[in-house]
């Protein structure tokens, strides 16, 4: 997808505390339309809170987030949904007493994404085969792997215009990050823009346009993917090079 001037998603000064505990520091980040943009950094680095702000699972902080100019701070999540901006949690949250298809038929519960139903089954079973072949499993008895793949297909399903993606990488063998790399990347081509988070540092600034380095609540460095690999605080902190 070609990537434009326009604003999709724009956060400012945004801050967020748990029970008093500040975790986030005046966080500003942006997403252009058609961008794969990547929030970057360590354990606890405040990467799934900042999604959980934006996905509006968590409430409230301070600062502002809009999307299209609309103001998320003041919408329930569902809402958020129904704005297109889908979040695929940390951690494969399907519905494992549930089929494939059953899981993926919930994806597309909202009104607007019920009437190209099979239209994004046919697109998802094309971006995971896998998924196809074991349609009928039970998603609690598909492997990490494959509980991951189902994660992301249920969240095409709701015909996201962007897409939250949280550490889709973990816990996946080598082989497998690679290709799930390349599968952001083609739905990114579909039309789908996409903020990722990610450990992941290496992979995630090679498929992205632009990223932000977030450490202990802080964005310490912004730019383009490429410019960030080449950073010497990158590649010490976290390329090992
Ligand atoms: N529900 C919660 N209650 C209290 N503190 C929390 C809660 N969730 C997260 N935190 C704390 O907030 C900070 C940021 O956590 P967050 O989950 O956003 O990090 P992260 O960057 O996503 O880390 P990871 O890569 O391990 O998923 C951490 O110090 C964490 O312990
Ligand atoms: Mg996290």
């Amino acid at each position: 997808m070609p990537i434009s001037e326009k604003v999709m998603l724009k956060i400012e000064q945004l801050s967020f505390s748990y029970d008093g505990l500040k975790v986030l520091w005046e966080i500003d980040l942006e997403v252009n339309e058609g961008e794969i943009v990547t929030v970057v950094g360590s354990n606890g680095a405040g990467k799934s809170t900042t999604l959980k702000n934006i996905s509006r699972l968590l409430k409230p902080g301070s600062g502002s987030i809009t999307f299209e100019g609309t103001d998320l701070t003041q919408l329930e999540s569902h809402e958020v949904v129904e704005k297109g901006i889908v979040q695929v949690p940390e951690g494969r949250k399907i519905f494992s007493e549930l089929t494939v298809m059953e899981n993926l038929r919930m994806g597309s519960y909202i009104k607007s994404a019920k009437k190209d139903r099979a239209r994004n089954i046919d697109w998802v079973f094309g971006l995971f085969p896998r998924l196809k072949e074991r349609e009928k499993q039970l998603g609690g008895t598909m492997s990490g792997g494959e509980q991951q793949m189902l994660a992301i297909a249920r969240g095409l399903m709701a015909n996201p215009r962007l897409l939250l993606l949280d550490e889709p990488s973990l816990g996946l063998a080598p082989l497998l990050v690679r290709n799930i790399f390349d599968i952001i990347t083609e739905i990114n081509r579909k039309g789908v823009t996409i903020l990722l988070v990610e450990q992941n540092v290496y992979q995630s600034l090679r498929v992205a346009h632009r990223g932000y380095v977030l450490e202990t609540g802080r964005v310490v460095l912004a730019g383009t993917g490429e410019a960030l690999l080449n950073e010497e605080h990158v590649k010490k902190a976290f390329l090992g090079i």
